[in-house]
């Protein structure tokens, strides 16, 4: 029995069975948004129930996590996952052509989805070393700490993403390669900032009320990359789950007191994994699901 799909307009097409409401309208040449390509990520493909809400399943994981994002109300559902099999009626809530700009509800990104390793480095203890110098003198050891930083990304391929306050995100694997020599480049980051640190102490030995330390998170998985910001200072970066995951490992190298916080999916991708007895099992804010982690006194070679 083929299921009738309404929308808003009046316009209605037969439904082929098991077919998504995205499939189903993308079949019949109707252009609806949908920048993840179906994989209940973006949220663009979001539509409003009008009619047969009664006979429509429950979300699934996915999308109560995608919904619950942007604080949907219990009649909004994302037509990719949407498979009725009873008569419904739709309403698109953005345009056709919605990029990610649009489900923020804000101008300036234009993203894609791609597979990348997001690391996250943070200075440890900056607010003492701000309570012990001049303001000037912090300036300098901060530009001198991100001068180091960004060499080591040059010099293992990783792009500069963002500053945040005493850190910065990184991402690697922008080029669409393969996301494990992604991981790998990284960890080669993560080996030439933690030298880096080394030197910068040695040579600021008689500056620093005490060594600089650093705190690094990693990851890798699908996010949305692009050009992001304000116009005239939008940078290339990256959201979703997968940076969020990285900013929590980071986090997490304070509770662990270690230098590195590597999600296995990373390591497994990386190579030889680093020794189980560093396995851990962390909740993460917004995720359902446990992420296991390797809590790393020093990055492994890859
Ligand atoms: S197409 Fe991206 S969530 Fe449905």
């Amino acid at each position: 029995m083929s299921v009738i799909l309404t929308r808003s307009c009046g316009s209605t097409i037969a439904m082929a069975e098991g077919a998504s409401v995205l499939e189903a309208l993308h079949r019949h040449g109707i252009a609806h948004a949908s920048v993840c390509g179906g994989k209940a990520r973006c949220t663009t493909c979001r539509v409003r129930v009008l009619s047969g809400q009664e006979a429509l399943g429950p979300p699934g994981p996915l999308e109560v996590e995608a919904l619950a994002r942007i604080g949907a109300p219990a009649e909004v559902r994302l037509a990719c996952q949407l498979r009725p099999t009873a008569d419904l009626t739709v309403m698109p809530l953005l345009p056709a052509d919605a990029t990610m700009g649009e489900v923020a509800g804000s101008g300036g990104l234009d993203g894609r989805e791609c597979e990348v390793a997001v690391l996250f480095v943070d200075l440890r203890d900056s607010t003492s070393l701000g309570e012990a110098r001049m303001p000037y003198d912090v300036l300098f050891i901060l530009n001198r700490f991100f001068l180091e930083m960004n060499r080591a990304l040059v010099a293992t391929g990783g792009h500069y993403s963002n500053f945040t306050g005493d850190g910065l995100m990184a991402l690697y694997g922008l080029d669409g390669g393969d996301p494990a020599q992604a991981v790998r480049d990284a960890l080669a980051g993560a080996r030439l900032m933690l030298d880096a640190v080394g030197r910068v102490n040695k040579d600021l030995a008689t500056e620093l009320p005490q060594p600089l330390r650093i705190g690094i998170g990693l990851h890798v998985g699908e996010a949305i990359v692009g050009s992001m910001g304000p116009p005239g200072s939008q940078i290339i970066s990256a959201i979703g789950d997968t940076v969020n995951i990285a900013a929590r490992l980071e986090g997490l190298t304070k509770d662990y007191d270690c230098v590195l916080v590597l999600s296995r999916t990373a390591a497994d991708m990386a190579g030889p994994p680093p020794p189980a007895d560093r396995l851990r099992s962390v909740t993460v804010k917004g995720r359902s699901e446990a992420v296991e982690v390797y809590a790393c006194d020093r990055v492994p070679m890859t």
